[in-house]
Formats: C-alpha cells, structure tokens, sequence
C-alpha cells in the first residue's frame, strides 16, 4: 500500500555566502628552497602566488566557524533554524564523529541533522546538490555547507608535487526555499579507474601489519598532477556544458564561471574549450589562495562578489573536480546582497 502523504516540491537557492581565509600569508619564496623550484615555475604551471596557511593551533573548526558565522549573519538566518548541516571535507583529522556534529556544537544548535561528506575538491558541488534536493523536498527548510580544508596539516613541505599548491581554508553557504528555481539540476560521477592519482592515506602495510600499525606513517597527499591535469582538461568541459544546458540556459546567459581552483591553466583550458563568452566572469582566486580542496569554491565565490558586487543574483557555473576521481557541476543563482 502506498504511504498518505503528500509533499509539494519547493524552489532552493544560495541564500548567502562566508568564507574564512587564516591571516598568515605564505608566498612562493617560502616554499620554493625544500622542493627545488622557483616562484617564477610556480606561477607559470599554476597561476599561484600566495597561499594562506593556518598556525598550528588554528583547527579546521575554527575556520569553518568563522565562515558559518558570516555566512549564517548575510542569510539573515539563525542557527536554530538550520535543519542540516553537511561539511565537505577530506581533512579533518577523525573519521568519527564527524567535523559537522564538532561543528554544530560551536554554532550552538547541537539537534541539527549533521554530515561529513568526503568528494575531495568536488565536495562542495557535491554539498549543493544534496542541500538543493533536502531543501526541494521540504526535509528541511535551511541546509548550512561548508567547504572547510586543513591541507597543510596533511601536505609534506619536501613533496615536489604537492607542497606549492594545497593550503588552507573555509567556506560556508546558506541554502534555503525561494520563489524561483535558484539551483540547476547537478551533473556529476566519477572516473574511478583513477582513483590512486590522489591519496591521502597512511601507509597500507603499515597500517594493516600489527606489528608496525602503531608507527604507521602520518598521512600524506599524494598527487600524479598530470594524470589529474589531463582528465580536469578534458572532461571537464563537457560536464560544464551540460550543466549550462540542464539549468536551461547558454554560456550567453551565464554571468559567472567558478571552477574549483586547482590550476589557472586547467580554468584558462576549460573557458576556452567551453568557448565561454568574454561576459562571462570566471574565478581566479588560486592566485592568491592556492588550491583549498573543498573550500575553493566558496572561497572564490566569496572573493567574486567582493570584486564585483553586481554578480549578485546572477547566474554562475560552479564545477569541481578531485581525488576519487569524482566531479559534480550545476549553475546557481548566486546570492542576493548581505542581509545585514
Ligand atoms: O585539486 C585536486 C585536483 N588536482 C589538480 O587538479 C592538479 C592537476 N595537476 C596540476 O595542476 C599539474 O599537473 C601540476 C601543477 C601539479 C604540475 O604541473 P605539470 O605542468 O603537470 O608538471 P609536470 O609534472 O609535467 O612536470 C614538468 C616539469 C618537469 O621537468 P622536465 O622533465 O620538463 O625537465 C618536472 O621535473 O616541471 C618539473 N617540475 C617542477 N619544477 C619545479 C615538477 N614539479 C616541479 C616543481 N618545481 N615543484
């Protein structure tokens, strides 16, 4: 027999956005002597020039704090009125419970519905597809993400593939019911063939042994770059291409392009294979944030609308791509002016 309820759907959107970025600033120059490179090669192959780094005791709690907080205070909605909190993350450094229920215990709504999600730097499109479908499903009325990143804890400074380009950071959003639809259909999956081309993981056999499991290996990211590079530039676009179409718009209509900021070459790549029109404004926060995983795109996001304050309520493709390998992409409605 089938259930006696009804529950019309209802239209969701970006409410509002927060980001916190750790005051200390780390240029090139102060990376480059442990991995054998130069500021110049950083900047050419990435687009990087500075990257915000956490102190020791600055814990990716901390950052997503700052960011829920912002982004909670522009929604103009309280935290007792978030009836889930999802936090894409990858470095948060338990396995339980999660960095959301830590979360919601600093934000002072301990009963909120509370979830990890771990999608790497697609974790954040990953969060905004299952927000917008809580939301339109009336689970719940207000859905808190956030895109939080410790990657310093996790990136060794003597890795000539990894040091110059993780760093640390948090972004958090707001997503609640609106008149009209604010959040496109996500496309996403994943190429899981490739999933060793980023690990972050302590040493298996180290792990697995019991009698080396207690001096297992501290947990490093590890990244085949051209493997990743390859597959973001060519996949990629089309995964973009169809988001634009399933939101029912052309690349004409788009105000804004924020891609996870991995590489500036690989953002430089997808606007040209898109053929995204000069109109569009496209994120180039890795310049001086560097790659922050989860965090990227709230992080860029925040950024866009603080350069160009007339992006408010426009519509922006947002795409995001990493370990896994997995991806998600969909075309929002950026948020309205602060509430504050
Ligand atoms: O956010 C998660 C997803 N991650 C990504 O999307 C990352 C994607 N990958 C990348 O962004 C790029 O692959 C990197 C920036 C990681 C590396 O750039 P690349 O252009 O792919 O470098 P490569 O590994 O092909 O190396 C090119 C050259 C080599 O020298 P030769 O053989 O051409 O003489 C390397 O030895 O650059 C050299 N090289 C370096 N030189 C200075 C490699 N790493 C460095 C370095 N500093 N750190």
């Amino acid at each position: 027999m089938a259930l006696k309820f009804s529950m019309p759907v209802q239209n969701s959107r970006i409410l509002s956005v927060g980001a916190y970025r750790p005051a200390r600033v780390v240029p090139n120059s102060e990376i480059v002597d442990k991995i054998d490179s130069t500021d110049e090669w950083i900047r050419q192959r990435t687009g990087i020039e500075t990257r915000h780094i956490a102190d020791a005791d600055e814990s990716l709690i901390d950052m997503a704090q700052a960011a829920a907080t912002i982004a909670l205070r522009r929604s103009g909605i309280g935290m007792d009125q978030i009836g889930a909190v999802i936090f894409a993350t990858i470095s948060y450094p338990y396995q339980a419970p999660s960095a959301a229920t830590e979360l919601i215990v600093r934000l002072g709504n301990p009963k909120a519905a509370a979830f990890d999600i771990s999608a790497a730097c697609a974790g954040f499109s990953y969060g905004i597809a299952l927000a917008n479908d809580l939301v339109r499903n009336r689970t719940v009325d207000y859905v808190l993400v956030i895109g939080g990143e410790k990657l310093s804890d996790f990136t060794n400074p003597t890795d000539r593939a990894t040091a110059f380009i993780f760093a640390d950071g948090a972004g958090a959003v707001v997503v609640g019911p609106s008149e009209d639809p604010g959040i496109g259909p996500t496309i996403w999956g994943a190429a899981a063939d490739s999933r060793d081309a980023i690990t972050l993981m302590p040493s298996y056999l180290d792990y697995k042994n019991p009698e080396t499991r207690g001096a297992a290996s501290w947990p490093d990211i590890a990244q085949q770059g051209q493997v990743v590079f390859r597959w973001a530039v060519y996949e990629m676009a089309p995964v973009g291409l169809k988001a634009i179409a399933a939101a029912g718009l052309t690349p004409e209509e788009l105000s804004a392009f924020i891609p996870h900021q991995a590489n500036e070459r690989i953002i430089d790549s997808l606007v040209r294979t898109m053929k995204l029109p000069e109109s569009v404004i496209v994120a180039r926060d890795i310049r001086t944030t560097g790659n922050t995983s989860a965090a990227s795109i709230p992080l860029a996001m925040d950024a866009l609308l603080a350069s160009n304050p007339e992006l408010h309520g426009k519509p922006a493709l947002l795409i995001g791509f990493g370990a896994g390998l997995v991806y998600a992409a969909q075309v929002v409605e950026l948020p309205p002016l602060p509430h504050e």
